[in-house]
């Protein structure tokens, strides 16, 4: 009977756990004040649907924000919406996924463009302080290494006295085929700076 009643009260403690823990996860992914607010007046008709799609299935679990927040390559945006479409509870269908990525891409080149630091270099000049910002906000250090920081697997160190500007921006977007460099997907103006910084390794 002693050993009922106290397995009766684990019983309790656990279930009063459960909730505890439900209330606290409800509190973390139910309410997420977005910060960030978009303006699709002035985006074009296809781009506001997808606006549509993407405020509509990327705010279940989390804010808008934790993606209007971040940069990504456009690969890098198809990645993490495959991840979050792979989790069985996002029901987010192929044709979504391909919508919610065009918005992101279209944000990343329109938006958050904009708001990139506005850098000392006039309009047309490029910048490398900002190309060397975008080195790392694209996730390149994840492959390549500078003064052994990143991934050493592949340094970058002296590339900008091997390479000149038009061929670096050739082997980032358009890598020769068999080479195990993915493709970048990157706006003209970030490549330009991106560039400009790779061409200061020398
Ligand atoms: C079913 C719930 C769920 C949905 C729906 C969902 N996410 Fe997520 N998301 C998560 C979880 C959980 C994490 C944290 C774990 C991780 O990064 O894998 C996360 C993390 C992220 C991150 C990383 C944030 C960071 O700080 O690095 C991004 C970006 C993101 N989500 C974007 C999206 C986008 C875009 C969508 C819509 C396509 C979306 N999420 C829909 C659950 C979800
Ligand atoms: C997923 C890993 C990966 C990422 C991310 C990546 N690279 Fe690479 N990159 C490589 C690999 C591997 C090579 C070597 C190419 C080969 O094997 O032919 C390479 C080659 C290069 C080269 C040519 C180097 C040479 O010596 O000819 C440049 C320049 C370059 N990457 C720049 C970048 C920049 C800039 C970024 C970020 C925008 C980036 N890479 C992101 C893996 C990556």
């Amino acid at each position: 009977m002693r050993r009922i009643v106290q397995s009766r009260t684990v019983i309790a403690t656990c279930l009063g756990a459960l909730v505890a823990f439900g209330a606290t996860a409800t509190a973390q992914f139910g309410s997420h004040p977005d910060e960030i607010k978009i303006d699709t007046r002035s985006y074009p008709s296809d781009v506001k649907i997808s606006y549509k799609v993407f405020a509509n299935k990327c705010s279940e679990c989390h804010g808008l924000d934790s993606s209007l927040k971040q940069t990504r390559s456009a690969q890098g945006w198809r990645d993490d919406v495959g991840r979050m479409q792979a989790m069985a509870s996002s029901h987010i269908n192929d044709r979504e996924a391909e919508a919610i990525v065009k918005f992101l891409a279209y944000d990343e080149s329109h938006r958050k463009a904009a708001l990139r630091p506005a850098s000392s270099a006039k309009p047309g000049e490029t910048s490398a302080a900002t190309g060397k910002q975008l080195y790392e906000s694209y996730g390149c250090p994840s492959c390549h290494s500078v003064a052994g920081l990143g991934n050493t697997a592949s340094a970058l160190d002296g590339i900008g006295s091997k390479k000149s500007a038009e061929e670096l921006k050739r082997l980032i977007v358009a890598p020769p085929a068999g080479s195990s460099m993915p493709a970048m997907e990157i706006p003209a103006k970030d490549l330009d700076n991106l560039v400009a910084y790779l061409t200061t390794l020398k």
